[in-house]
């Protein structure tokens, strides 16, 4: 009689040898999984670059203007973080890429205006034909605004805040246009919409896509913007984690239209702390004009 009841204890003694060994494995797994997530997301994919191709329609484009290739960049954050020698190699990269033009969306430092200068030098690498283009981004009127901006003009890149430079190029005139920064300056679109040359194809640049929900009937050719990092963060089913915008990841990144306007919002180049990125790579976007049919 004595037997069965051994036999169900050591049934029960198995039974709970095997759980434990299946906990002790869940937690090996899990543990493996958070250090490889970790190592992935501040090790990895923060400097993982990727170049991202597109054909852009603009209107009224010029047929000698067909294939002009535009290198976005945005939110470039050298600092304490982000290294001189990181954001060269995307410049050689960006600069491989052949542009007409650059255009930078913003944020080329982080807490000190000192780091401009090695952000420019770094930056320098690439000599676009028609030259380097640039909007301020919050960080850098939070790190000295006109200091960290007057070191950019310095290094021959041209500044467009509330203001439009045309580019000429095979007999034929393009408008670039920048706004100030929603966050820290005082943009004015009508003021830019106004300098913009009649029968002169354009593009815009601004560094917080929020901004594109104040254009109204204000129409531009094409619009870039950064600010956002692509949320930095984002986990399947849960979504975007670091945000700057009371709008939530409305215009996280990517494509939108919105009115009479198309919008692109970068992913950034550098980042900002948490020193993550998980889902969202580093970008650097070539434009490819195309004439609208
Ligand atoms: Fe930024």
């Amino acid at each position: 009689m004595e037997k069965p009841a051994e036999s169900a204890n050591e049934q029960a003694t198995e039974r709970n040898i095997s759980r434990r060994r299946f906990l002790k494995w869940a937690a090996l797994g899990l543990g493996t999984a958070a250090v490889a997530g970790a190592g992935y997301s501040t090790l990895v994919e923060p400097w993982w670059i990727k170049i991202n191709k597109y054909d852009i329609p603009i209107p009224d484009l010029p047929p000698a203007l067909e294939g002009l290739r535009i290198v976005h960049l945005s939110d470039l954050h050298v600092g304490a973080v982000v290294s001189k020698s990181f954001i060269e190699d995307c410049a050689r990269d960006a600069a491989a890429l052949n542009p007409d033009l650059v255009c930078i969306t913003g944020d080329f430092v982080t807490r000190h205006a000192h780091f401009a200068k090695p952000c420019c030098e770094a930056l320098s690498v690439m000599k676009p034909p028609l030259g380097t283009f640039a909007v301020p981004g919050n960080h850098d009127n939070w790190a000295g605004g006109a200091a960290v901006m007057g070191t950019i003009r310095d290094a021959g890149i041209k500044v467009l805040i509330n203001d439009v430079a045309v580019v000429e190029t095979r007999g034929a005139a393009l408008a670039v246009a920048g706004l100030d920064d929603l966050w820290t300056g005082c943009p004015r679109i009508d003021r830019v919409a106004a300098k913009l040359p009649a029968g002169v194809p354009n593009i815009l640049m601004m560094h917080n896509p929020d901004l594109i929900e104040e254009f109204g009937e204000y129409r531009f050719g094409f619009v870039m913007a950064g600010h956002m990092h692509g949320g930095q963060v984002q986990i399947p089913l849960i979504g975007t984690l670091i945000v700057p915008s009371k709008l939530g990841a409305k215009y996280a990144a990517g494509f939108y239209e919105v009115g009479v306007n198309r919008l692109y919002v970068h992913k950034g180049v550098g980042l900002i702390s948490p020193p993550v990125r998980f889902g969202t790579r580093p970008e650097i976007a070539l434009f490819v004009l195309k004439q609208r049919t």
